[in-house]
Formats: structure tokens, sequence, C-alpha cells
């Protein structure tokens, strides 16, 4: 028997069963491979909510992600572009290279963009949650749509410029867990400061418009309202507690007030749509607390009818905000204890007299009527007693606001106005 023909039909047949189970291995890896694109998908949907895409990428009363939107910034009007999977005019062309340098260097195929998308918060994106945005991205309608000329004149008009910015003001460097803070914290960093990129409006800003990050979330005036302090400090000494916030962001309102201005559509757009789980992570991030937080009672010292504002309050004020300024839930805001009168700058107080707040919708369930504005009605000293009625009655802030105060706020918003 020649031993070499015996051999002969096993050798064939050892590679046809390596084909066959090589076959069956790659037809797993696809599966498991659909199954991961499918999941990344879905993990992107929801990162795109806390990130807030769609509030900057969506023109007013245009197609979802198609850009358009202005920013006024220092260098000038600067549009949101196109991000939809459109291939000529949106971002289907990029691939997962070109999309990780736009969120995390600032860098797009066409040059350096500028710092009105928030970059340098996204820059601390995990790789994980990079490539789920960037598959979710892929898949979302396309819009052919041509992006808006920028608004920007020489020499801020070359992008090549933003690359010096961003070598000072931009390191792609990814979220740092801080080894003595709990996991739940950690969470809440990442989902408030990379995703949330809460400090952009929070945050000062130094002269060439970065974050100074030494004032981290120490208030800033964006025009007629100042995002206010929200340290953990100033959180505390409020007395917020963990359902207080969680309130706030799912609802709009809680019982230390509504949110409104640059803050409303980060509610409604964004954090409403949060998990309990993330809320409570952003909670105690916010306050730097783990533990629960027992309420105290909202601040009411009790009327004093000699003060100049009090006549103005219960004439003006108390037909919504009710006599003792417990306000109405679902309807109008209190004022005892409210956080915007209990901060130590007057400056939103002044700028809702002022302008009033447009109506507010959240959900079937809750939303707000619009508050009136009181510009015509009520004379700066006026104002200025009604405001220092509101801080002694209801808050721990001191009546010493001046008339003078008022009449420079009441100039500054004219300007702002124009
Ligand atoms: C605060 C507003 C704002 C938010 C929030 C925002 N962007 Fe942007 N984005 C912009 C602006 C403005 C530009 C254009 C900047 C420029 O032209 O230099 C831009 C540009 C981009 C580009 C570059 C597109 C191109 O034309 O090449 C991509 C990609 C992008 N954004 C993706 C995202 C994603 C993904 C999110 C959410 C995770 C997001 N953006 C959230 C304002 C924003
Ligand atoms: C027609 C009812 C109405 C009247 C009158 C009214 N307000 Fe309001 N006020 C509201 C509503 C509603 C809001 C919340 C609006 C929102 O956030 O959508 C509000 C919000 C406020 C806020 C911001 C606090 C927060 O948590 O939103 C202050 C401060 C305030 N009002 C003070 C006053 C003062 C002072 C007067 C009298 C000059 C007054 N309001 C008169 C309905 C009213
Ligand atoms: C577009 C600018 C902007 C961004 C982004 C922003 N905020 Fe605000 N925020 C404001 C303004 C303006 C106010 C003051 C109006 C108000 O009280 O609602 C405010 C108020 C607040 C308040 C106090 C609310 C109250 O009733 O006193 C909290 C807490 C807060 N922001 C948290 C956050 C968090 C967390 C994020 C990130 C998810 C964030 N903000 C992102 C502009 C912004």
């Amino acid at each position: 028997m020649n031993v070499s023909k015996l051999r002969t039909p096993k050798s064939i047949l050892m590679p046809v069963v390596s084909f066959f189970s090589a076959l069956l291995l790659t037809v797993n890896v696809h599966a498991a491979a659909e199954k991961d694109a499918v999941e990344a998908v879905e993990q992107g949907a929801y990162l795109v909510k806390i990130g807030d895409c769609v509030a900057c990428h969506t023109e007013v009363g245009g197609q979802e992600f198609a850009g358009g939107l202005p920013f006024d910034t220092p260098f000038g009007i600067v549009y949101s572009t196109n991000i939809t999977s459109d291939k000529e005019t949106g971002i289907g062309n990029y691939s997962y290279d070109d999309f990780y340098d736009v969120m995390h260097n600032g860098v797009a195929p066409k040059g350096n963009l500028y710092p009105a998308m928030p970059y340098t918060s996204y820059h601390g994106l995990s790789d994980e949650d990079t490539k789920a945005l960037y598959a979710y991205f892929m898949q979302v309608k396309p819009v052919n749509k041509e992006n808006k000329e920028l608004g920007i004149s020489f020499p801020f008009n070359i992008r090549m410029g933003l690359k010096g910015w961003n070598l000072l003001n931009n390191k792609d460097e990814h979220f740092k867990p801080n080894p003595t803070k709990s996991e739940r914290w950690n969470r809440g960093d990442y989902l408030v400061n990379v995703l949330g990129h809460c400090g952009e409006c929070h945050t000062p800003r130094n002269v060439v418009f970065a974050m100074e990050q030494d004032k981290h979330f120490e208030g800033e005036v964006l025009g007629s309202f100042e995002a206010p302090n929200i340290t953990p400090e100033e959180l505390n000494r409020q007395n917020w507690t963990h359902d207080d916030l969680t309130n706030l962001f799912v609802n709009g309102y809680s019982r230390k007030g509504t949110v409104f201005g640059g803050m409303y559509p980060v509610v409604y757009h964004s954090y409403s749509k949060l998990t309990e789980e993330d809320l409570r992570s952003v909670s105690t991030y916010l306050l730097d607390n783990d533990d629960d937080i027992k309420a105290k009672a909202l601040t009411n010292k009790g009327h004093d009818k000699a003060l100049p504002g009090y006549k103005t309050y219960m004439a003006y004020c108390a037909g919504c905000h009710g006599q003792e300024g417990s306000g109405v839930p679902n309807v109008t805001p209190a004022m005892a204890g409210n956080a915007t009168i209990d901060r130590k700058s007057p400056y939103n107080v002044a700028s809702i007299l002022l302008n009033g707040i447009e109506g507010q919708h959240y959900k079937v369930t809750s939303s707000f009527y619009a508050m009136p504005s009181y510009a015509t009605e009520l004379n700066d000293e006026e104002m200025k007693d009604l405001i220092n009625y509101l801080r002694v009655t209801w808050s721990e802030q001191a009546g010493d606001m001046t008339t003078l105060d008022m009449s420079t706020i009441r100039e500054n918003m004219k300007v702002d106005l124009h």
C-alpha cells in the first residue's frame, strides 16, 4: 500500500474543514459586529442628547443637524455646519479619524474650527463614546444644505490662525477619573464637563475666549442673563438637594425656581433626557456629595411693610407669585428661597423685570406661562426697591442694590438689544 496515497485525502480534507470553520467564524463575527453596530448607534443617540449637538446644529425652523445657527463670537459671526450624513454638504464622507479630529482637536478636513464648537470640552470623550457618536452620525438622514459663509472679517477668517489658539487652549486629553472620588462622582464629572460642556457658559472666559479653568463654574454674564456660579460651595450654600437638581433638569423647575435664558434649551433638549442614574451622578458631582441631603425650609423672613418695595410687590407681583412668595406649583415659581434671587449679583432679577421671560414648555405635564416685562411700568428707583425687597425678604442677600446699579443694567440691556 502506498502510504502517501492514504495521506492525500486527509491532507485535502484539512484545509476544507478549516475553510468551513473559518466561514462559520466570519458569520459569527459579522453577526456580533452588526449587534455592536446597533448598540453603538443606540449609545450614540443617547450621547448626542447629553452633548446637545442638535441645539447648536439646527437652525430655527430648520432640519435637524443641518446647521446654519449663528453664533456671535469675539471673532465675528460663526455658523454651525451641516453634520448630517449628506456626502456633498454634510459629513457623510468623514472617516472616523476625521470625526475624531473634530471632537478632540478642533480640526476638520476644511481646517481649524472656531471654539464656538465646544471641542475644548468634548476633547475628554472616551474612544468608545467617540466611536458611538460617529456610528450615530453616519446613519443620520442626509440633508443636502450648503453651509453658510462665515460672517468674519480678516484676519480672523483665516482658519490657520486658529491653529495657534488650539495649541494654546486645547489639549487632546481623555477624561481622567479622580481616584479620591466615587465612581458616581466621576461619571457626573464626565457628564457635566465633557459631554454636557456646562463650563462653556458657566466658566468665565479670558481675553482670548478660552475658559479660565482656575475659575471653573464661577459664573459669567452672557448677554441679558448671567450663567451663575454653580460651584459646590455656592449650590450647597443655597441648599440645593439631589432631588432639587433632578427636578430642575427633568422638569425645568424645582422648589428653588425655574430655568430660563440659555439654560432652557440645555434642559429641554439635553438634560431632561438623562437616565435616573446619570441624573444622580450629575447632582453628586455638582454638590460634591455622595450622600442624601436634607432639604432646609425655604427662606422666608416675613414682610417688612415699611420698606418701599413692599407695596410694589403686592401691587404687581403677588397676584402670580403669592402674597407670601410661595408661588403656585407648575404655574409660577416661589420667590421664597428662589435661587435666582439668592445670588450676590442682582443681574438676572433685574433682567427678568426689564425683559420678562418667554413662556416655556417642557412636556404635557409641565410648562410655564410667560413672565411679563415691567420695563415701562417701573422706573429704576422702583425696580431697585422691589429687588431689594425680594432679597431681604426671601434670600440671604443684603438689600444693597442702588438706583445707579439698576440704571447701568438698564442701559447695558438697551445696548444688548441692538
Ligand atoms: C455650542 C454649540 C455647539 C454644540 C453644542 C455642538 N457644536 Fe458642532 N459645531 C458648532 C459650530 C459653530 C461649528 C462650526 C465651527 C467652524 O466653522 O469653525 C461646529 C462644527 C462641527 C463639526 C465640523 C463640521 C464640518 O463642517 O466639517 C462637527 C463634525 C461637529 N460640529 C459635530 C458636533 C457634535 C457631534 C456635537 C455634539 C456632541 C456638536 N457638534 C455640538 C457648534 C456646536
Ligand atoms: C402673570 C404672572 C406673573 C406676574 C404678574 C409676575 N410674574 Fe414673575 N414669573 C412668572 C412666571 C410664570 C415665571 C417663570 C417663567 C419661566 O421660567 O418660564 C416668573 C419668574 C420670575 C422670576 C425668576 C425666578 C424663577 O425661578 O424663574 C422672578 C425673580 C420673578 N418672576 C419676579 C417677579 C416680580 C418681582 C414680579 C412683579 C413685578 C413678577 N415676577 C410678576 C409669572 C409672573
Ligand atoms: C448656553 C449657556 C448655558 C449652558 C451650556 C449651561 N447653562 Fe446653566 N445656566 C445658564 C444661564 C443663563 C442660567 C441662569 C438662568 C437660570 O437660572 O435658569 C443658568 C442656570 C443654571 C443653574 C441654576 C438654576 C437656578 O434655578 O438657579 C444650574 C444648576 C445650572 N445652570 C447648571 C448647568 C449644567 C449642569 C449645565 C451643563 C449640562 C449647564 N448649566 C449648562 C446658561 C447655561
